[in-house]
């Protein structure tokens, strides 16, 4: 009985540890699409600089990027824990399709969620090799030089297989946030026939506009409708 309810509390604590992490790794994503929406402007400047002032924050934003690599790990660690754990009490389960009805709400999304967790691991691998780690252009703003992140996003959305790519990945975001959002809200307690309905709408709403969102930068990118590639790249 007592190793029961240990075993009963290890997994809602683990729940509840994926739950917090998951949203609070959503306020990363909320602030990076945000910050990313400068790059729909045909002045490299305003990203650039903006890029530089969380450059500039030093020490302060090593030791934020560490937390959120701490908040990464865990829910990596939770996620996968709740999953094997879930699989190993009940095997056959997994095999079954249909709809539990509320509030389990099986959906493409809910039954995806440990693939498209791995596959935005992934993706965060490439995307910070790509990016954070990838060539250091630099510019001049203002006469403070600082590095051309504007010009190495533009170059590489110039090519079809990375735009492609991203696209995937973040149809794939959409779907690990439909679930995620409102699953966390169920497994920190808040489930009331009053708030349910309205969180599980939020999740959808949510989900489907930041996919979007981040979807618009590759695809306006490659298109350039503006004509702004050809200076940016120096391709005159
Ligand atoms: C089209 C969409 C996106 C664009 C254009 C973009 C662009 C960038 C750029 C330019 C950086 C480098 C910033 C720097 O080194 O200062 C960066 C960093 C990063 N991005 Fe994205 N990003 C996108 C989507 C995403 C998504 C969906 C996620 C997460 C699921 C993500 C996670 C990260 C992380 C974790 C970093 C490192 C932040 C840091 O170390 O401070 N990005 N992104």
């Amino acid at each position: 009985m007592a190793e029961e309810k240990a075993k009963l509390w290890s997994s809602v604590g683990k729940k509840a540890l994926m739950a917090v992490t998951g949203l609070l790794l959503v306020t990363f994503v909320i602030e990076h699409l945000l910050g990313n929406l400068l790059l729909f402007t045909t002045d490299p400047d305003p990203f650039n600089k903006y890029a530089y002032t969380l450059m500039s924050l030093g020490k302060l934003l090593i030791a934020v990027e560490l937390v959120f690599l701490a908040f990464f790990i865990l829910h990596m660690y939770s996620g996968l824990t709740v999953y094997l754990s879930k699989r190993k009490a009940r095997p056959d389960s997994y095999r079954k399709s249909g709809n539990a009805g509320n509030p389990s709400k099986k959906t493409l999304s809910s039954t995806t969620m440990i693939i498209s967790g791995l596959v935005l691991l992934v993706f965060v691998a490439i995307h910070l090799k790509t990016f954070k780690f990838g060539p250091h252009y630099t510019t001049f703003v203002d006469g403070v030089e600082m590095r051309d992140l504007y010009k190495l996003v533009y170059q590489t959305f110039a090519q079809p297989l990375y735009v492609f790519w991203y696209v995937l990945s973040m149809v794939i975001l959409g779907l690990h946030l439909r679930h995620g959002v409102w699953s966390a809200f169920q497994s920190l307690g808040l489930h009331h026939h009053r708030f349910t309905p309205a969180i599980y709408t939020f999740a959808l709403i949510f989900a489907v506009v930041w996919a979007l969102g981040f979807i618009a930068m590759p695809i306006w990118i490659f298109f350039d409708p503006l004509n702004v590639r050809q200076d940016v790249l120096n391709l005159m």
